[in-house]
């Protein structure tokens, strides 16, 4: 099985490649990612002289790429990259259509070209909107996209809708809510919040801080993409979720107190404009008809996260300076794959 992954020096893509090299011995993977500010090659420690790891710095949007890569012969596409920052993309919304629209549709012109068996598209629950107090996102709810990154990753899960429709191209969508883990970037609320903790400073809460998020731990998550990947009916959209829903000022005490710092270190900022309220995903598709289940409990879950950040001091050190950058060239240049080697 030869598995391109996109998108695997990312948080969650870098998570799914150690899954899959750990739980599937004769699995090849080719992992694609443009080491954007987002792609650590640092969250792939380790993996530099794997046998069955290969990396290709390169991006989803060069056709000519995604062309040679997919003429060594791939059986399933997993598609991590993205922009995935919601900020960033109030910021610079042409970065997230490119990345994520036109990206999108040109690994899905190259899957359809060499009739690739397996196309998983990894979306988000923000495709949906926002919800009010109550009830829950199910696969059949509207797509209502608030940020501009919401909208391109809608546009890009309606493009792989057409390609089932229109080609039979094999693919599936999964739609999942916030995760967090190790190695996930310090711009997202839980990594952020902890590594200001670490060193004593305060927290930014945005608005009244009542948006509810609902949590899911990166291995969870990795657990959902691989079965949909194996057992997942193409045309077929996947919602996953575990069911943690909290308030961003919840999640803001736990850290703190994890720290021993008092809550008013919470410091209330300017809101997001265009905040979504409350997010929550009704996993039961994925449940029933995968038999898939979370196991980690969100306590478990986030201490085990925050001793990660405490131990891994070099990798917050390293984003921190931005020394994380120059990674690619101390390890993997000597290695590195260009257009006329593949
Ligand atoms: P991330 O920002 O940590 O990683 C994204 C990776 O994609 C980076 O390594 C980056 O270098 C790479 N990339 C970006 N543009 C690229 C391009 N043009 N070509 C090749 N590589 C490129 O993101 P993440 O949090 O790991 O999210 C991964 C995917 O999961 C995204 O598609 C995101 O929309 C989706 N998702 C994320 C969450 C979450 O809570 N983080 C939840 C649901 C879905
Ligand atoms: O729901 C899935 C989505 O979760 C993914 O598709 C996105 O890629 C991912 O970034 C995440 O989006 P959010 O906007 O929900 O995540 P973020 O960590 O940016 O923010 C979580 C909540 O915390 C949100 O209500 C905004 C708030 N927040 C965030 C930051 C960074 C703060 O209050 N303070 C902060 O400093």
């Amino acid at each position: 099985m030869r598995l391109l992954i996109t998108g695997g020096a990312g948080f969650i893509g870098s998570n799914f490649v150690r899954h899959i090299l750990t739980e599937y011995p004769a699995y090849h993977v080719l992992n694609l990612d443009k080491l954007t500010y987002a792609g650590n090659l640092e969250n792939l420690a380790g993996l530099e002289n794997h046998a069955r790891h290969e990396f290709i710095h390169g991006d989803i949007c060069d056709p000519a790429l995604v062309e040679r890569t997919l003429s060594r012969g791939v059986d399933a596409i997993v598609h991590f990259a993205a922009e995935s920052h919601v900020d960033r993309s109030i910021l610079d919304p042409t970065a997230f259509v490119t990345a994520n629209v036109a990206g999108t549709l040109n690994l899905l012109d190259g899957s359809r070209k060499h009739r690739v068996g397996r196309f998983v598209q990894i979306s988000t629950d923000e495709v949906y909107g926002s919800l009010g107090p109550s009830g829950a996102f199910t696969e059949t709810t509207p797509l209502q996209p608030n940020s501009p990154y919401a909208a391109s990753k809608a546009g890009a899960d309606l493009l792989v809708r057409s390609f089932f429709h229109t080609h039979g191209t094999p693919a599936l969508v999964t739609r999942c809510s916030n995760n967090y883990g190790p190695y996930q970037f310090p711009e997202k609320l839980i990594p952020l919040l902890v590594c200001n903790a670490m060193t004593g400073m305060s927290v930014p809460i945005y608005g009244d801080g009542l948006y509810v998020r609902d949590w899911i731990h990166v291995r969870d998550h990795c657990g959902a993409v691989d079965r949909v990947l194996q057992h997942g009916r193409p045309g077929e959209v996947y919602n996953v979720g575990a069911r943690q829903e909290m308030p961003n000022i919840e999640i803001a005490r736990r850290i703190l107190r994890a720290f021993e710092l008092p809550d008013s270190k919470m410091q209330y900022v300017k809101d997001r404009p265009g905040h979504d309220r409350r997010y929550a995903i009704d996993p039961s598709k994925i449940e029933r008809e995968l038999g898939w289940q979370p196991k980690v409990s969100f306590d478990e879950g986030l201490s085990e996260t925050i001793d990660w950040y405490r131990s891994n001091t070099a990798w917050v050190e390293h984003v921190r300076s931005g020394a994380y950058l120059t990674y690619y060239d101390r390890m993997y240049s000597q290695r590195q794959q260009t257009l006329s080697e593949l």
